[in-house]
């Protein structure tokens, strides 16, 4: 099939280029000239375990293609996908400028039947709204379908040639059975298509955000109140989660969540009900708790160092939202490293992917070192905010070493406290 995807970002160009190496004529397109070139070439403006790969073979072999004219590449496609951003408006909800905007363009560039399929996640309504923006610039006849996307960043690739479930929202069988079909290569393990309205689809997405951050805020809470009484946060988490009912997945204590739909989701979704007067209880609480958990790890470096933090000099490990990204979008390391940069504090930070999205955020506010143990040499402490792979099994000899003393302050508990203290170590982690 001939499909085009418009926004070539996290979700978009991996959306494509999976629907490429399955077989079908890809075209990307985004705005921004710049990622498109570069991506025309080969080479992948995001860090995405896999990518890479399945880009340039796609390319050569001809089935994959980056553009930045939308007109051509939608008159082209039987399927349009938009997969542009929906960032946080000024009052918290979803910001769905760009897609009206693509759905016009898609309008004036119709030449026939097409199936557009909302992959960005959209508030409960917009749907509809899409529907309306094309009618009022084609006679063509199309379809709207809502197909929220549940990639991971990290294991995106994996995620969608193996998704858990495909959503499929819509109100024409003839469309939604099209839509299954493209998807059927992703899902010979047996995992459902589940097929249901517009606006259930539109919710589902949120839903499940929601549930997930409502995890972790949970595990977080339970983290600090485990600390006020003497519990370890590791021994309630392994009795918890081996309850069929309840399960391991999401249920580690840190330095928060962060990331580009978290924050941005719960706060729609809270806006979306306040839009109707109904004022949910339980996802402002889970922000909240998220909010104060960024600030922990802070904290529990300023009552170490007794308030005393000017001048000294931190190593941070660790600096995207979580591991196997390069996505600093809200992540955690930000809020920490703006703690201890305005008390004072000189910053040494090492990140395996993420340096280049940093320098975007903190210029030469902090230093950046290749590699992990160039960060430590002459630091007061190490502080770990991503739990890397490559962070959990260092040379703790080595860190001995190079830091003036040996304090670690751990966000991702990856380490064994009482190891730690065995070395000789002073180890701080969360819920320990
Ligand atoms: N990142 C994730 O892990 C993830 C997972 C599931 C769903 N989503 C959702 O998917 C959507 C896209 O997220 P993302 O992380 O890929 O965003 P992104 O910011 O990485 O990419 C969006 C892309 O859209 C392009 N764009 C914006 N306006 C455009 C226009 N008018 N025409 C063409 N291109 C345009 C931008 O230049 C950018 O390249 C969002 O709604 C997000 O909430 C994201």
């Amino acid at each position: 099939m001939n499909i085009c995807v418009i926004g070539t970002g996290y979700v978009g160009l991996v959306a494509g280029t999976c629907f490429a190496e399955s077989g079908n004529d890809v075209t990307c397109v985004d705005i921004n000239e710049e990622k498109i070139r570069r991506l025309s070439s080969g080479e992948i403006p995001i860090y995405e375990p896999g990518l890479e790969e399945l880009v340039r073979r796609n390319l050569e072999e001809g089935r994959l293609r980056f553009d930045t004219n939308l007109e051509k590449a939608v008159k082209e496609s039987f399927l349009i996908f938009i997969a542009v951003g929906t960032p946080a408006d000024k009052d918290n909800s979803a910001d769905v400028k760009s897609v009206l905007e693509v759905a016009s363009e898609i309008g004036k560039a119709m030449n026939g039947y097409k199936i557009v399929i909302l992959k960005s996640t959209v508030p409960v309504g917009t749907a509809e709204k899409v529907r309306e923006v094309i009618s009022n610039a084609t006679n063509h006849k199309y379809d709207v379908i809502s197909n929220p996307e549940f990639l991971k960043e990290g294991a995106a690739v994996e995620d969608f040639m193996r998704p858990d479930r495909v959503i499929i929202g819509g109100n024409e069988e003839k469309a939604t059975k099209i839509i299954e079909e493209l998807y059927s290569p992703f899902l010979r393990t047996g995992k459902p298509i589940i097929i249901m309205d517009n606006r259930s689809a539109e919710l589902t997405k949120y839903a499940a955000n929601a549930m997930l951050a409502t995890r972790i805020s949970f595990i977080n809470e339970l983290a600090n109140l485990c600390e006020q009484v003497g519990a370890d946060i590791g021994s309630v988490r392994a009795g918890l989660s081996s309850d069929s009912r309840i399960g391991t997945q999401f249920l580690f204590p840190g330095a928060g969540y962060g990331g580009s739909c978290f924050p941005k989701d719960l706060q729609a979704l809270i806006q979306t009900a306040a839009e109707r007067g109904i004022e949910l209880k339980i996802l402002p609480a889970v922000e909240e708790v998220n909010r104060q958990q960024k600030m922990k790890l802070a904290e529990k470096i300023n009552r170490h160092f007794q308030g005393g933090i000017a001048g000294k000099v931190f190593a941070v490990w660790g600096l995207s939202f979580k591991p196997r990204t390069d996505d600093m979008r809200e992540a955690p390391s930000i809020v920490i490293i703006n703690e201890l940069l305005d008390k004072g504090a000189r910053v040494k930070a090492h990140d395996p992917e993420a340096i280049e999205e940093a320098k975007k955020i903190f210029g030469d506010k902090i230093e950046y070192y290749k590699t992990p143990y160039d960060a430590l040499a002459g630091a007061d402490a190490l502080v770990l905010i991503t739990e890397w792979a490559e962070f959990r099994r260092p040379n703790f000899e080595r860190i001995r070493e190079l830091l003036k003393k040996p304090v670690i302050f751990d966000g991702r508990n990856i380490y064994d406290p009482k190891r730690m203290k065995e070395m000789g170590y002073e180890y701080y982690s969360i819920g320990r």
